[in-house]
């Protein structure tokens, strides 16, 4: 069997032209060298994730429709042509009456507002100045309402975007069929098999299973069991694993348990071209693995965060009660500029997967995709020499 190449990190030239591209059905499918996907909300990330050859998903979270034209220009400007997706929230399982209308800050439940208040002004960070408008701005942005999610996907899809990724829940069957219809391919995100069976049914090119590892919402269940029930489940279905993954050592495990690629969020997240602030990444390279805790208190839904003196305060007896989607998130915004302004190191935090205790230090994101492509390539070799031996 031939040997693998090594990646030279940095490469003078994109790695495929080095005689180096893999030959999964996701590279194939979308054009790319290494079946690396990267979500992201922050477009510089997204960019150089597509130019070093992998695939970069733009988080588009609660974005404005007139932000998401911003940002998807910028990327269509700086990306030189290469594939990439954006990742939507289609809010079907939340609040239905939230997502109606718009919500001012006084509505907002008082016991739990009231809570984080006291817990921030007792630790000494500063209040908003009377008459800062950026609170409710904030909340208005998370009244994501559906008409607002389709909006954004209709932009979105004026862009030469290759890829649609839903986060939340089964796409209907009509956005797929149209999606499609652009020659746009459809993902979503699974924490569980059912879960995949139904994207299955809803007619998505491909499934992100995501192990409870992972950054942001999860599941219960770890990656090692998960990708390889789904990849059977939904087979011939191409998957992608997500949950703990950032070296190379872990895409060779997803590719050898059947997946077609990797999908990773935390990684990124400590990269030079992350936005998040220095202090935030600081936090980040300190953290061991067992700081990323499962926590309703961002969201409401159970979320892997770092852990903080926020997150640790919700757990508290006497605690209020964590509210539903997207109430707890509102509840938190006041609480995150506070903080975010402040930059005080103990009470920040982030969605980040237990990967964080791998990541020690700012890299850009080309040495990042390098290391990991290093890194399966030694892994790949050492199995085939277990085997020829
Ligand atoms: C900061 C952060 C925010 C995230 N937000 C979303 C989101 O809005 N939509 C989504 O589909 N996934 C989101 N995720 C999950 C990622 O898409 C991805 O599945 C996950 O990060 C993979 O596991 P890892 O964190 O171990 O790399 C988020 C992850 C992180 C770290």
């Amino acid at each position: 069997m031939q040997a693998v190449r090594k990646y030279q990190a940095p490469a003078p030239k994109p790695f495929a032209k080095q005689g180096n591209d893999m030959k999964t059905s996701l590279c194939e499918m979308f054009g790319i060298e290494a079946p690396i996907f990267a979500f992201s909300h922050c477009r510089d990330v997204v960019v150089e994730v597509s130019k070093a050859g992998g695939l970069g998903v733009l988080g588009v979270g609660y974005y404005t429709a007139e932000q998401l034209e911003v940002e998807l220009k910028w990327i269509d400007d700086h990306i030189g042509g290469r594939p990439y997706g954006v990742d939507l929230l289609m809010p079907n399982n939340a609040d239905a009456e939230a997502h109606s209308r718009q919500i001012h800050v006084e509505e907002l439940p008082q016991e739990q507002v009231q809570f984080l208040r006291k817990l921030l002004d007792d630790a000494g960070i500063p209040r908003l100045p009377d008459g800062d408008t950026s609170l409710q701005e904030e909340v208005s942005r998370i009244t994501m309402t559906k008409a607002e999610s389709l909006r954004c996907l209709e932009i979105a899809l004026k862009h030469p975007i290759k890829l649609v990724v839903n986060a939340l829940g089964t796409p209907p069957r009509e956005m797929v069929d149209h999606v499609h219809s652009l020659g746009i391919k459809v993902g979503s995100l699974v924490g569980k098999v059912e879960h995949a069976l139904r994207q299955k049914e809803a007619g998505v090119d491909l499934i992100v299973a995501q192990g409870s590892e992972a950054g942001g919402h999860t599941g219960t269940i770890s990656s090692m069991i998960l990708w390889p029930q789904v990849v059977d489940a939904v087979a011939p279905l191409p998957v992608l694993g997500a949950g703990g993954i950032a070296r190379g050592r872990q895409m060779a495990a997803a590719l050898a348990l059947g997946c077609e690629g990797i999908w990773c969020g935390s990684v990124w997240l400590g990269t030079t071209q992350s936005d998040l602030l220095p202090e935030m990444k600081e936090r980040l390279y300190a953290a061991k693995a067992e700081d990323a805790v499962q926590s309703r208190s961002r969201t409401g839904k159970p979320a892997r965060l770092l852990k903080s003196k926020l997150t640790e305060a919700w757990e508290q007896p006497g605690a209020p009660k964590f509210l539903g989607m997207p109430w707890q998130t509102m509840v938190n915004t006041e609480p995150r500029l506070r903080i975010e302004r402040a930059r005080n190191k103990e009470f920040l935090t982030c969605p980040v997967g237990q990967i964080v205790g791998d990541m020690k230090e700012e890299n850009t994101v080309k040495q990042v995709i390098y290391d990991i492509l290093n890194e399966y390539a030694d892994t790949t070799e050492r199995m085939i020499e277990l085997v020829s031996e």
